[in-house]
């Protein structure tokens, strides 16, 4: 074959390509918000710094404003910068830009499936369903709340084994949060030296790994014809979310041999219930691959993100001696050495509750929250966002607000006190996001936060290994998701 006349066809090829990709570009950007000019096919990628891009969308903010267009590859996407325009988007019009974007992942792997990828009425189905189990609906006697402090406490024995000498709690600390799930989802938590548990967190580990690497990120935005020249094809999450699926669908053959429909105990049951309700309801949603899907959303988005804001924060509590003391003084005033602490104890520990809000706030988890899609042709501000753009609302610029929070860039609890010292609320707090589609977990996580800080705290002081000053937090950001590089410290029984 002619190697001359087989490259002159891709030279060819390539070069309509750039002229149709140019020109759907300028189709597309008659009726989006402006923003920098995009160069064929990588659109803006060179305005993005992959090492800060929370902060090289900052920058763009200061040129064109709350609300421009940013263009991955071929692909645009509207961003939104600032509390304004974040809450006209995903409150006052909610219900426009509640879908969530089919990416390439999405795409390949999960297919639409579960709460977090899925839209319509399946996705309102299953989250209105979860929202409800979460809230202790129908899980029969044990409460949410129970299997909290149950898993606050061996959290403790775990971390009264370190016998006060300097250790990595990066792997006590990600157990429990993956063992709250456990005992949601399953019923019963598992030891920590559990193989089935064991595998369950190296599989989670590695799905960690594989989103979260900036490669994978870049990748779902990739227009389909670039992707197949793409160096990282997601083939190890494919088959990591394969193993996921088949670790939860064991643990669900075992439910429906023992079900009760009338005497549900978790978050499976509860599905298998509703499932027989509904057999009958062709528009039900109800299926065992949705069940299994939710599952590994639980887990996916359950786990990492609480685990790593507890290692974060119990780092910026060794940052801060000052702060342990008043978190410990708290303590002794309204639970005392012996009482288990339970949810009601944080309407009497503003402090507390002031430093765990101060902490999601600081350490800013999601920069970029989850993407969004505009479910219909929306008129938005002077501007039509057309059906299916991409929407990216922005939480680092709410919660690194100078406006609300004076110097945001210092962990101060001051941020949510008043002058008496009590809890002050503020809109700008979304970590988890805001309106219908905000984390389905919120509730949750807010308590396993509050519960876990508590009993550690109520059991241990916290002392650095060498000078807390020298923690910094300055390379740990930046990325699609913030988390703290990994440091000992030792935990002193009090
Ligand atoms: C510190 C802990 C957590 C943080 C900072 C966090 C943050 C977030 C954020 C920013 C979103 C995107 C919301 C949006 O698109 O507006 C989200 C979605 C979600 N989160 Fe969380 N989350 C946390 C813990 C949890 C936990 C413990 C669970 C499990 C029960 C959970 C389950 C979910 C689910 C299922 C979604 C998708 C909701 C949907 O698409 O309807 N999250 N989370
Ligand atoms: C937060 O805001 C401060 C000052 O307003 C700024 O110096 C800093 O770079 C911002 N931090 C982030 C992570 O955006």
């Amino acid at each position: 074959m002619d190697p001359w006349g087989l490259s002159t066809t891709a030279l060819l090829a390539f070069v309509v390509f750039l002229i149709l990709s140019l020109w759907m570009q300028g189709l597309k950007r008659g009726k989006l918000p402006p923003g920098p000019t995009p160069l064929p096919l990588i659109g803006n990628l060179l305005q993005l710094n992959l090492k800060n891009v929370a902060a090289s969308f900052s920058q763009l903010a200061e040129k064109y404003g709350p609300i421009y267009t940013f263009y991955f590859g071929t692909q645009p996407v509207v961003v939104l910068h600032g509390y304004d325009i974040l809450k006209e988007a995903l409150i006052d019009q909610g219900d426009a830009f509640v879908d969530r974007p089919i990416l390439a992942l999405i795409e390949d792997v999960i297919k639409g499936k579960g709460v977090i990828a899925s839209r319509g009425e399946r996705w309102k189905q299953l989250r209105r369903f979860s929202l409800m189990t979460l809230r202790n609906f129908g899980m029969g006697k044990r409460s949410i709340e129970e299997r909290v402090q149950e898993e606050a406490q061996c959290l403790v024995e775990e971390l009264r084994k370190t016998n006060g000498q300097p250790t990595d709690p990066t792997f006590i600390l990600g157990c429990a949060p993956c063992n709250v799930i456990c005992s949601v989802l399953f019923r019963d938590r598992f030891k920590y030296n559990d193989e089935k548990f064991l595998y369950l967190l190296k599989l989670l580990n590695e799905n960690f790994q594989l989103f979260n690497s900036r490669w994978t990120q870049l990748y779902n935005f990739l227009p389909a014809a670039l992707r197949v020249y793409f160096p990282v094809k997601p083939k190890g999450l494919s088959k990591n979310i394969e193993e996921m699926k088949h670790f939860i669908l064991e643990r669900v053959k075992e439910h429906q041999k023992l079900l009760d429909p009338n005497n549900p105990q978790d978050f499976i049951d509860c599905y298998l219930s509703k499932m027989q309700q509904e057999k009958d309801n062709p528009q039900s949603e109800f299926d065992l691959e949705n069940l299994i899907m939710t599952g590994v959303n639980l887990f996916g988005a359950g786990t990492e993100t609480t685990s790593t804001t507890l290692r974060f924060g119990l780092l910026l509590i060794l940052k801060h001696p000052e702060v342990q003391a008043k978190i410990h003084e708290e303590i002794d005033r309204v639970i005392g050495p012996n009482r288990v602490p339970s949810i009601t104890d944080r309407q009497d520990m503003p402090y507390m509750d002031a430093v765990v809000h101060e902490m999601q706030r600081f350490i800013d988890l999601l920069p970029l929250n989850l993407p969004r899609e505009v479910v219909r042709d929306t008129q938005f501000q002077q501007y039509v966002l057309p059906k299916g753009t991409t929407i990216f609302p922005l939480l680092s610029p709410v919660l690194n607000d100078s406006k609300e929070f004076p110097n945001p860039d210092q962990f101060d609890p001051q941020h949510f006190l008043d002058q008496n010292g009590k809890f002050k609320k503020s809109d700008h707090f979304v970590p988890f996001s805001i309106g219908k589609r905000s984390c389905l977990g919120e509730g949750l996580a807010r308590m396993e936060l509050f519960l876990f800080y508590t009993t550690i705290l109520q059991n241990f002081t916290l002392k650095a290994v060498g000078d807390p000053n020298e923690i910094n937090f300055k390379n740990d950001r930046g990325g699609f998701s913030n988390a703290p590089r990994n440091h000992q410290m030792c935990f002193l029984p009090r």
